[in-house]
């Protein structure tokens, strides 16, 4: 629940970014441009990418990025499970209760902001033109407030998690060593591939034992991927097994706040600093940032 300070400071806060917005400053110039919406996804379940959604969000926001993570998972959201916070409105609230999508966020540590998804995506296939266009006006506002929007998927290759795939500016893909992981994987990659070979997907190894395990499974996934496909698959690094995930799970809690020194926290660091590298080479997506996306999900959507 947000007291009135807390409102106070989220109305202040928002002020602050529309002036930011309007200031002809270099750098709130830069500020103006859309947000890098990157989907999170995998192949199969349980292998970790609401953990490396929440975790990258807060590594990111330490280096100075403004991030919003969108719950996507239709079937099992749990990012406030992780974050141990109760949303009071999710996107059906936007599109059905004419909420603006900025009461709709929730606060998360570091800064990060988080908007459940609730089944908002879903209904957006039942709206008229009109109330779309509302939506994609409402919700394009994250564009001026966000660096970058991660969107968490649930696993699998649904015609869902494949919307959220293939409308996104970037993917990241989590595997792990587990055979059934790691093929689920490719069968996810070849999907994309399938569908448009000029994707970017990135792939992560999560709960390697060893780092020569983990670049191993890198390795295999990225030659195979070569030698039969035409879309390029490329290594964002691995994440090795940390007992204190599930530590902090279990005290829902993000493991790179309450253990920020423990392995796993340094290789979302890495990570994440590699991505933000990879920023300026990545070709940019036509209509970059949610209000792109969201357009393309709807067309996808409706065939
Ligand atoms: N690097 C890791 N080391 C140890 N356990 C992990 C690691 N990453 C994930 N886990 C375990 O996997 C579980 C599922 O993670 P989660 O992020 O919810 O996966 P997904 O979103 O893909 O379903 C976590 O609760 C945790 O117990
Ligand atoms: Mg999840």
């Amino acid at each position: 629940m947000m007291d009135q300070a807390e409102k106070l400071r989220q109305i202040i806060d928002n002020l602050k970014l529309r002036q930011s917005a309007n200031s002809t400053n270099v750098l709130n110039d830069a500020r103006n441009k859309s947000a890098k919406v990157i989907t999170v996804t995998s192949g199969k379940g349980g292998v970790g990418k609401t953990n490396i959604a929440i975790n990258m969000a807060i590594a990111l926001s330490e280096m100075g990025k403004r991030v919003t993570i969108m719950d996507a998972d239709l079937g099992l959201a749990n990012i406030d499970v992780l974050l141990g916070i109760i949303p009071k409105y999710t996107l059906v609230d936007v599109i059905y209760n004419n909420k603006n999508i900025i009461e709709v966020l929730s606060d998360g540590p570091k800064n990060i902001k988080f908007v459940a998804g609730g089944s908002g995506i879903e209904e957006l296939t039942k709206l008229d033109s009109y109330q779309l266009q509302k939506f994609v006006s409402n919700i394009a506002l994250l564009d001026k407030m966000s660096d970058v929007i991660l969107i968490d998927t649930g696993a699998g290759l649904s015609d869902s998690v494949m919307s959220f795939v293939m409308a996104a500016d970037e993917v990241i893909l989590v595997a792990t060593p587990e055979p059934t992981s790691i093929t689920d994987a490719y069968a996810m990659i070849k999907m994309v591939s399938n569908r448009d070979t000029n994707k970017t997907v990135r792939l992560i190894v999560n709960r390697a034992e060893s780092i020569n395990e983990a670049n191993d499974i890198i390795n295999k996934l990225t030659v195979v991927t070569e030698k039969f496909l035409k879309l390029k698959l490329l290594p964002l690094g691995y994440i090795l097994q940390d007992d204190m995930v599930l530590k902090a799970v279990k005290m829902q809690q993000p493991f790179s706040v309450i253990y920020p020194k423990t392995i796993a926290s340094k290789h979302i660091k890495e990570i994440s600093k590699k991505l933000l590298e990879f920023k300026e080479t990545g070709k940019a997506t036509e209509n970059q940032g949610i209000k792109g996306f969201v357009g393309r999900l709807i067309n996808i959507i409706n065939g």
